[in-house]
């Protein structure tokens, strides 16, 4: 059976500025990389070196035939000193932008993804007096450069960046780091959580005539020995309440790649017979379309974006077969009536995961030390579907 998306339909592959670029200096992200004994096994370091090679990788974005590019704009190299502007990274992402453009790509910007500058977190992060402000003035000096753009993402998975700063504090206080299964973590900091979402709020209002809205992480929890009031109660505060401050949004980013049970005593470990990724996540491509059926349902009428989706392995052919049933699922749920205009795949580059090197989503190969990029089979795969704008299920 064939199963035709619609036109127009974004094809696109994604990425973010602290993952790609290298030397990401001024962030905070940095800094917990860098600092003696930090949590974080590995060091992002040079990263792809994306800061120098974007041009090659937008060659290969349009070469394989997709037609969209996310990738995020670095608040700490364009603000590296508060209230200090460096106009010549502003024009860096510019160049980026108009890359897109002048070869067809639709661009869809992220504004913050997961890092922020080193002195905005010493100054209190989002719990400080100002912060949201501090966050709109940022916006403030991006949106001058976003000229020919559509489609803006706020902050990346601020769900996850609230349940990771409640991580963070209790890797502070001296607990042993919790497994980083996304969907078993402690519950979000609910401060950070609200400033964050004020944050998001601050920022629509300066991107009017953009699509705005804001990407969250799903993590298709379900749940499992009658434990359905936890699963409601778990997912509102790691999930829904991110859902519900989008409602009016201009679009919804849905991120999506496992699912996680939920039991009367909360989050189960992933059974020990279970198909398991690179991130140790449960092999679960339904986790798509379930995810977009329960964002629908949630906040109806917000077009869908999918931001996100993909899978950590060393196997290609895997990679095939999860974004094959990724998108037999997420056809199924726009048959069944949800409003989804893209679908971007995570990750264009095997890309620094986030204190760790292993865990390869990409669909191009980036040598350590030469940077050289190689397609993998299965991005030419997904441009064929992207091209025929069709997938054989
Ligand atoms: C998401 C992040 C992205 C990447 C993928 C695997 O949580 O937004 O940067 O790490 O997961």
């Amino acid at each position: 059976m064939r199963a035709a998306f619609p036109t127009p339909f974004l094809w696109g592959a994604a990425g973010s500025a602290h993952q790609t670029e290298g030397n990401n200096l001024a962030s905070d992200f940095w800094a917990l990389e860098n600092r003696p004994g930090s949590p974080l096994p590995e060091r992002s370091g040079d990263a792809c070196d994306g800061y120098h090679r974007w041009r090659e990788d937008l060659d290969i974005v349009r070469d394989l035939g997709l037609n969209a590019y996310r990738f995020s704009i670095e608040w700490a190299r364009v603000e590296p000193v508060e209230g200090a502007f460096s106009q010549a990274e502003l024009a860096h992402y510019r160049r980026l932008i108009d890359g897109c453009l002048e070869r067809g790509l639709t661009p869809v910007v992220t504004l913050h993804h997961f890092t922020s500058p080193l002195w905005f977190q010493l100054a209190g992060g989002w719990l400080a007096d100002g912060a949201v402000e501090r966050f709109r003035r940022y916006v403030r000096a991006v949106v001058p450069i976003l000229d020919g753009v559509e489609w803006v993402c706020t902050i990346n998975e601020p769900n996850m960046l609230a349940m990771m700063a409640n991580v963070l504090k209790r890797h502070e206080s001296g607990e042993k780091r919790p497994e980083l299964v996304a969907g078993a973590l402690p519950p979000p900091d609910q401060p950070t959580a609200d400033a964050l979402i004020a944050a998001h709020k601050a920022a629509r209002e300066e991107l009017a005539g953009f699509k705005s809205g804001w990407t969250v992480a799903n993590q298709n929890f379900e749940p499992v020995d009658g434990a359905d009031a936890q699963c409601a109660d778990w997912r509102f505060s790691r999930e829904d309440q991110f859902l519900d401050a989008a409602a009016h949004d201009d679009f919804i980013g849905v991120q999506a790649y496992t699912r996680v049970q939920i039991g009367p005593d909360g989050a189960l470990s992933v059974p020990d017979d279970a198909r398991r990724t690179l991130t140790g996540w449960e092999f679960y491509p339904a986790a798509l379309g379930n995810a977009v059926r329960h964002t629908a349902a949630r906040i109806p009428g917000v077009p869908i974006l999918v931001t996100e989706n993909g899978i950590a392995t060393g196997d290609d052919d895997e990679r095939v077969e999860y974004t094959r049933g990724a998108l037999a699922g997420l056809h199924a749920a726009m048959d069944d009536g949800a409003d989804v205009r893209g679908y971007l795949h995570w990750s264009l580059l095997d890309n620094y995961e986030w204190g760790s090197w292993h865990a390869t989503f990409g669909l191009v190969h980036v040598d350590r030390t030469t940077f050289a990029r190689t397609v993998k089979p299965s991005a030419r795969w997904f441009g064929d579907v992207a091209r025929a704008g069709a997938l054989d299920v």
